[in-house]
């Protein structure tokens, strides 16, 4: 063998060995570099006569282009086992199962909610919904709360400095409790038709419920800071205690999906009834049986909360109710945290989707 194809062989063996395009490169220097074995066979070539020149050179292309070739299909391998490698780490299994788009559910309070709404709703109630800033005046003193009433206290409430312009001058606050919407209402409902209650023809019934997120300085494995209620007022010109308990006994009975579940209202005082009451509920079956569960408050609207209304108490009279759709929830669903529901963990509330 020539010097010329020992030099061709040598360069195929090199490039053979090279297990990455860095080494494969750097072999290639040994051979087409600059000072690599090629390029100094072609300057030795400057002491030799013309025809040994062109003899010698069209040798040393050839050995070149071997080299070259050599140099080509080595790197082609590399790239080509480097493809291999890449793919199948990115293989992809087109048998496996699509990732979907997660689908959301309703939230258990949502949900209860809604049950609330679609059976007043069967009973003939509006749904109606207010500011969750409210004023000192909806909140407490139309609802016949005078100021020194223990729920005003800092403790309980949170004020709100400026967020709005409340009418009164007194500090704007998050709302304690859904009974001013019974006031909000009441006022909406009684203007439209003042022009009929000034002729003398009366108005249609206030039926509504009104529920939505309430706010107090509380916190522990029953009360947060910010839970729900649903406020529920009735007012029309014949409207009796009696039918507050037709109504929320079939509202009871319905939610809970309980025939034999009965009713009590203990006496209780709320300064917007008279007279005012809780009604507490137990179930005859079922892992709360025969446990008395205190549910809603409850009343007579007060005459003086009905005149806030701009309704004459001597005409008209009505009741109203206020319940807390969490409680109803823990209670349905047999929850026993209420922080639960707020905390957003994903594996307590995909249970109610
Ligand atoms: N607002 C009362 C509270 O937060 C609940 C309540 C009691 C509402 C009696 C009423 C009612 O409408 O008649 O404690």
């Amino acid at each position: 063998m020539n010097e010329l194809d020992a030099l061709v062989q040598t360069a195929r063996t090199q490039f053979e060995l090279a297990d990455t395009p860095n080494d494969l490169e750097n072999a290639k220097a040994q051979f087409l570099g600059k000072s690599g074995r090629i390029t100094e066979l072609m300057k030795g070539m400057a002491a030799l006569s013309v025809d040994d020149k062109k003899a010698q050179g069209a040798l040393i292309n050839q050995a070149k282009q071997a080299i070259e070739a050599a140099l080509t299909a080595r790197r082609n391998a590399l790239a080509q086992a480097e493809l291999d490698i890449q793919l199948k780490a990115e293989a992809l299994d087109v048998t496996l199962p699509g990732r979907s788009a997660g689908q959301g559910g309703l939230h258990p309070v949502s949900l209860t909610i809604e049950r609330i709404e679609s059976i007043f709703g069967s009973m003939g109630f509006d749904v109606a919904d207010g500011p969750e800033i409210e004023s000192d005046w909806f909140n407490f003193t139309a609802l016949n709360t005078p100021a020194d009433h223990p729920a005003r206290s800092m403790h309980d409430t949170f004020y709100v400095e400026k967020v709005v312009e409340s009418e009164d001058g007194q500090p704007n606050l998050l709302r304690t409790h859904t009974s001013p919407m019974q006031i909000r209402h009441a006022v909406q409902h009684v203007k439209r038709h003042r022009a009929a209650l000034d002729a003398g023809q009366g108005m249609p019934e206030i039926r509504v419920i009104a529920p939505g997120r309430t706010y107090r300085v509380d916190s522990d494995a029953t009360h947060s800071p910010m839970f729900h209620q649903c406020e529920g007022l009735w007012i029309g010109e014949n409207v009796s205690f009696k039918d507050l308990r037709v109504v929320f006994t079939e509202f009871c009975k319905t939610y809970f999906e309980s025939k034999d579940l009965v009713l009590r209202f203990r006496p209780s005082f709320f300064p917007f009834t008279e007279p005012g009451a809780e009604v507490d509920i137990q179930f005859a079956t079922g892992p709360l049986a025969g446990k008395w569960l205190e549910v809603a408050g409850c009343g007579q609207t007060h005459p003086d909360v009905v005149r806030n209304m701009g309704l004459d108490p001597e005409h008209f009279i009505g009741f109203a109710f206020g319940m807390g759709p969490d409680r109803l929830a823990m209670l349905r669903y047999g929850v026993n945290d209420l922080r639960l529901f707020f905390d957003g963990d994903l594996r307590f509330l995909k249970q109610f989707e």
